[in-house]
């Protein structure tokens, strides 16, 4: 502060000379300048607040330490406000001597940085105070460990939903969305499904009006991504909700399905299977074995049914090596060894014909499973109610 007093001496004289005295020493007879006189007042304030803080909160947070805050900010309007006393100096900067003004104004601001750095150091130790007050005034022992917050996970449907599709967009499939409520055209007609056809029928699907309907199956999604990516490669992925007028022990009115379509030019059956088959041994293990049954579907020709060894049983039809008495039947597959899939197939001409393709350059194939049977395949879960029956003892296994 040597170095201070002589800068200071400098710039006097100061026209409003202040008449504050020093606090000790041998000039103390002598007026000090108004930013000393400032820097000393600024002190002194300074000191006792750091005093109040000191004293710490009581039991309970005190009067005192309830006031701080308050006292805090009045103080630092006082000082560094827009209208306080580091202000008012530089606002009177005028009356000064021109040659004396820069070192002035440098001054000023060292004496604002001063303040602010120990304004900032105060308001660190006042939050302490307010927290260790909040603290000491409450029963709350913040060494006890919190409460343990339950955190969620996703339906079992979902996981299985997320890795049908990250398995097939690892072969370079697209994933693809259709309308859940669409056109009479996309669900039946443009999939050669004649109007006769059962499926069509009130008792099967929910009509919204004669034209509109609640998707009955995710193959809608086939003739909206052929109308819309005509004469190229298609390889797609498109799982989704579907309805149907259908609500017993093993349907729900509302389920989920996956559909996958390829088209392209020279497109077998060999291909469904062999895309089929590197999905089954990554989706239930390497042990798995599959099997395609012919089935009729108007859309797919020729058509199959698509069956999966049987989890529980390994595809023995008994519970023998699978923990249950000898001979015990297996419920999951009905002791036949099988679960069913989905179908599957090449693309119906007719399909390629009815959305404007040409039959004789393209040819597909084509798959639609259900999500809730290769759920209960893969975790091995006996009972597809589980899987609505919303109920946390089941639903935190996964
Ligand atoms: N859409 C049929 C259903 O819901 C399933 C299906 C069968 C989809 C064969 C296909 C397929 O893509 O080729 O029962």
């Amino acid at each position: 502060m040597a170095r201070w007093a002589e800068r200071l001496a400098g710039i006097f004289p100061w026209p409003g000379r202040s008449t504050v005295k020093r606090p000790t020493g041998p000039e103390s007879s002598n007026p000090m300048h108004p930013i000393e006189e400032i820097r000393v007042r600024l002190d002194a304030d300074m000191q006792k607040l750091e005093t109040l803080i000191a004293d710490g909160p009581g039991a309970g947070p005190s009067e005192g330490d309830k006031a701080l805050p308050k006292q805090f900010e009045d103080l630092k309007v006082k000082y560094t406000g827009k209208k306080g006393e580091i202000s008012g100096l530089l606002r009177s900067m005028g009356t000064l001597a021109p040659e004396a003004r820069p070192e002035f104004g440098k001054l000023v601001n060292e004496l604002r940085d001063y303040a602010d750095a120990r304004f900032s150091a105060l308001q660190a130790k006042i939050q302490e105070v307010e927290i260790a007050g909040s603290l000491s005034g409450s029963s709350l022992d913040a060494t006890l460990p919190g409460y343990r917050v339950p955190a969620g996970s996703l339906h079992p449907m979902t996981q299985v939903r997320e890795e049908i599709i990250s398995f097939f967009q690892g072969l370079g499939f697209e994933m693809a969305l259709a309308p859940e409520v669409d056109n009479d055209w996309y669900n039946f007609e443009a999939l050669n499904i004649p109007p006769d056809h059962p499926s069509r029928d009130m008792h099967d699907t929910f009509y919204v009006d004669d034209k509109v309907v609640l998707r009955t199956h995710t193959s809608n999604v086939q003739v909206h991504y052929m109308e819309t990516h005509r004469d190229q490669p298609i390889r797609i992925i498109a799982p989704g909700f579907v309805y149907r007028v259908d609500n017993d022990a093993t349907h729900s009115p509302m389920f989920q399905q996956v559909e996958c379509l390829v088209v392209d030019k020279d497109i077998s059956f060999a291909n469904l299977k062999g895309t089929l088959f590197l999905w089954a041994k990554h989706m239930f293990g390497t042990e798995t074995t599959m099997r395609f049954r012919p089935s009729y579907f108007p859309f797919t020709e020729p058509s199959a049914e698509m069956d999966v060894s049987c989890y529980f049983c390994k595809g023995s039809g008994t519970l023998d090596g699978a923990g249950g008495a000898p001979g015990q039947p297996c419920r999951t597959c009905k002791t036949t060894g099988w679960i069913e899939i989905g179908g599957c197939g090449s693309v119906d001409p007719n399909v390629f014909g009815k959305v404007g393709w040409d039959p004789e350059k393209f040819s597909g194939f084509a798959f639609g499973f259900g999500i809730d049977r290769i759920t209960m395949l893969k975790y091995g879960i006996p009972d597809i109610s589980h899987l609505t029956r919303n109920d946390n003892r089941f639903l935190k296994q996964f």
